[in-house]
């Protein structure tokens, strides 16, 4: 499988039908689906959906959430990546977010952090997009840590569908110079 990004532990390379159990066993997990409408997979027939839809996004957009596989024991621990919105949402369109989730055995190793900082350097530089945006539950500590160790800046709440949601962004000259290291 064509690797996209390779970064010190972690490799991204497009989710495939083989993801389907390590994708099961992390969307089953109702902690992680606290923040994002709390609906855990029950089956794994939703995951072979969810991953038709990622590739239809890879063959519309050219970009979707990716894998992301951890080098050293070559498990697909989570996926992390820009979604292309056609859209609009919150006053926006034609816009890429970033959006991650990981396994719970692998929050606390900095792997969304790491895995993001090989995609935000890909959107700014080979995809040339100006700013990316991520939206999250503002009760979501976990994800705004991550975003603000990254350099996004916080925008506003706003309405979403019914759900106080936070918005951020991330301008390019913001990445140039204030790229973290890890
Ligand atoms: C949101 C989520 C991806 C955050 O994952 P995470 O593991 O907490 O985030 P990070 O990758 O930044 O790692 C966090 C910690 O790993 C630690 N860490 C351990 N080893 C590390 C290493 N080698 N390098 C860097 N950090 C390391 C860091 O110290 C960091 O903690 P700190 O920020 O307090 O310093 C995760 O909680 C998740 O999957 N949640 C469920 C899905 C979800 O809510 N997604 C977001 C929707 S908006």
């Amino acid at each position: 499988m064509k690797v996209l990004i390779e970064t010190e532990r972690l490799i991204l390379r497009k989710l495939e039908y083989i993801d389907g159990n390590d994708l099961f066993e992390m969307d089953s997990d109702p902690e992680v689906h606290l923040y994002i409408e709390n609906n855990p997979v029950k089956s794994i027939d939703e995951i072979r959906k969810v991953i038709v839809m990622l590739k239809k996004q890879y063959a519309e957009n050219g970009i979707a959430r990716w894998a992301v596989v951890e080098k050293l024991t070559n498990e697909c621990i989570g996926w992390s990546g820009l979604k292309y919105f056609d859209q609009p949402l919150n006053n926006h369109n034609n816009f890429y977010e970033l959006g991650y989730r990981f396994k719970k055995k692998h929050w606390g190793k900095g792997f969304a952090t790491e895995s993001s900082i090989g995609i935000l350097d890909y959107g700014f530089k080979n995809l040339n997009i100006d700013k990316i945006y991520a939206i999250t539950d503002p009760k979501n500590l976990n994800s705004k840590k991550v975003l603000t160790k990254l350099g996004f800046d916080f925008i506003e709440t706003f309405d979403y569908e019914g759900d106080p949601t936070d918005w951020f962004e991330l301008k390019k000259t913001t990445w140039e110079c204030k790229k973290p290291n890890r």
